[in-house]
């Protein structure tokens, strides 16, 4: 996988509350992707988890004191700043909010926010009791935040600390560096739906039984991130997978190639981009028992097929004079994928279709692809899947972008 946060230089505020044990890991997460974090804590926060845990985690010494005799120059607040890359308060509570909205210097960390260059990015995870977080105050705090320019990540619903339950949960430390990683990407989705398929389907025969095939979803699902990372907003209909669903993405877990696909029917109104990555069976059992089958003295069952309709052909079937929705389809071929890919592009009827090299990619974590379009094939290179995701999630922008011009 890459290293997504390598080089960058990350100010990791925490603030008082009861979540700064969670910041405890996305600081080990952080660093573990390859960022320099540089943590600044209150003092409410030393109450709630200490700076030499903190320091340990970061490998770096921490700043909690506008007065710190460390610093000889006595501008922690300026300092700490300049080079950064992201400025991420995590957790942010209700009061340090409220400062951050009315521009409230009277600490190290609420200064240093003030303090920062404007084009460095200022990131806040809210973590607070769900009436603090409903109180109108914080509401308008929250839109002055916005208004400003700071991204407000979460909070999440849930159980909280306090035995209550709603909104105010800080976002999981790993949903929080999927926010800051995608904080980097450029938004080349904007304001773009997409729906996506994933993993592979499963054809009951009965109760306990069926067919399936190998797709492990793991490029399905790193196309949903990297689109979602882009700015898009998202829409994955995913077969049966263990894979976690990426943080911001909507999913519907369906079973069958026929589910799949009246779930995809039922979501394409109003998607601009479909992309096809799902392994969809071709066949379904017809005769498939309601009970479990059992041995009959050697006799073996007889299954009957019938065929499952073309997900992707369907869809493509759909495209409005406009070019909408833009259909992106995948292709798994044993032999001949220079031939076969570019044959099957016009025949689903699809501006773009994905080819992987060899049949062997199910369930890697690297793969190599070939893009068929009417211009021809690309070969992108092998790498993982995530970074072959986002090379797609341009293409499939910088082709949307020409067609525009072209109107
Ligand atoms: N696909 C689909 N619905 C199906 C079968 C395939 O939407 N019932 C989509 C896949 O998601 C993929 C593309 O079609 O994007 C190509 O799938 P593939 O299995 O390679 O090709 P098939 O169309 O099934 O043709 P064949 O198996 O004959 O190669």
């Amino acid at each position: 996988m890459p290293m997504d946060l390598k080089g960058k230089k990350i100010v990791l505020g925490l603030s008082g509350g009861v979540a700064c044990y969670k910041a405890a890991e996305l600081c080990r997460a952080l660093t573990k992707e390859g960022a320099s974090v540089q943590v600044v804590m209150t003092d409410a926060a030393t109450h709630f988890i200490t700076a030499v845990t903190m320091q340990a985690l970061s490998g770096n010494a921490v700043y909690t004191d506008q007065w710190d005799a460390r610093v000889a120059n006595n501008m922690a607040h300026i300092d700490l700043t300049r080079g950064a890359d992201a400025v991420l308060i995590a957790p942010c509570s209700a009061d340090f909010m409220r400062k951050l909205a009315h521009g409230v210097c009277d600490d190290l960390l609420s200064t240093l926010c003030l303090a920062r260059p404007h084009l460095v990015p200022l990131l806040v995870a809210p973590a607070m009791n769900v009436e603090m977080w409903q109180n109108p105050a914080t509401r308008r705090n929250t839109a002055q935040l916005r208004a400003d320019g700071v991204r407000i990540l979460g909070p999440a619903a849930g159980d909280q600390a306090c035995v209550e339950t709603g909104m105010g949960r800080m976002l999981e430390p790993l949903d929080l560096l999927d926010e800051l990683i995608a904080s980097f990407q450029t938004k080349v989705l904007a304001g773009k739906r997409v729906l996506i398929t994933a993993g592979p389907t499963f054809e009951a025969i009965d109760p306990v039984r069926g067919i399936t095939n190998l797709s492990s979803g793991k490029m399905g699902y790193a196309i949903a991130r990297a689109a979602r990372e882009a700015g898009a907003e998202v829409l994955l209909v995913s077969g049966p997978t263990t894979l976690p669903t990426p943080h911001g993405v909507r999913r519907i877990d369906v079973q069958s190639a026929q589910q799949m696909h009246d779930a995809v029917m039922a979501g394409i109104a109003g998607q601009h981009i479909f992309v096809g990555v799902a392994a969809v069976a071709d066949w379904r059992v017809v005769n498939a028992s309601d009970q479990k089958m059992k041995k009959q003295d050697g006799a073996m069952p007889s299954l009957q097929f019938e065929q499952n309709a073309d997900i992707l052909a369907a869809v493509a079937a759909t495209t409005s004079l406009s070019g909408w929705p833009f259909c992106v389809g995948f292709a798994a071929e044993s032999e001949n994928l220079l031939e076969y890919g570019a044959v099957k592009r016009e025949k689903k009827g699809i501006p773009l279709l994905v080819g992987n090299i060899g049949h062997h990619t199910f369930g890697q974590d690297d793969n190599t692809v070939v893009l068929f379009d009417e211009s021809g094939h690309t070969v992108l290179p092998r790498a993982d899947k995530l970074t072959l995701a986002r090379q797609l999630v341009s293409e499939i922008a910088k082709r949307i972008e020409q067609r525009s011009l072209l109107k």
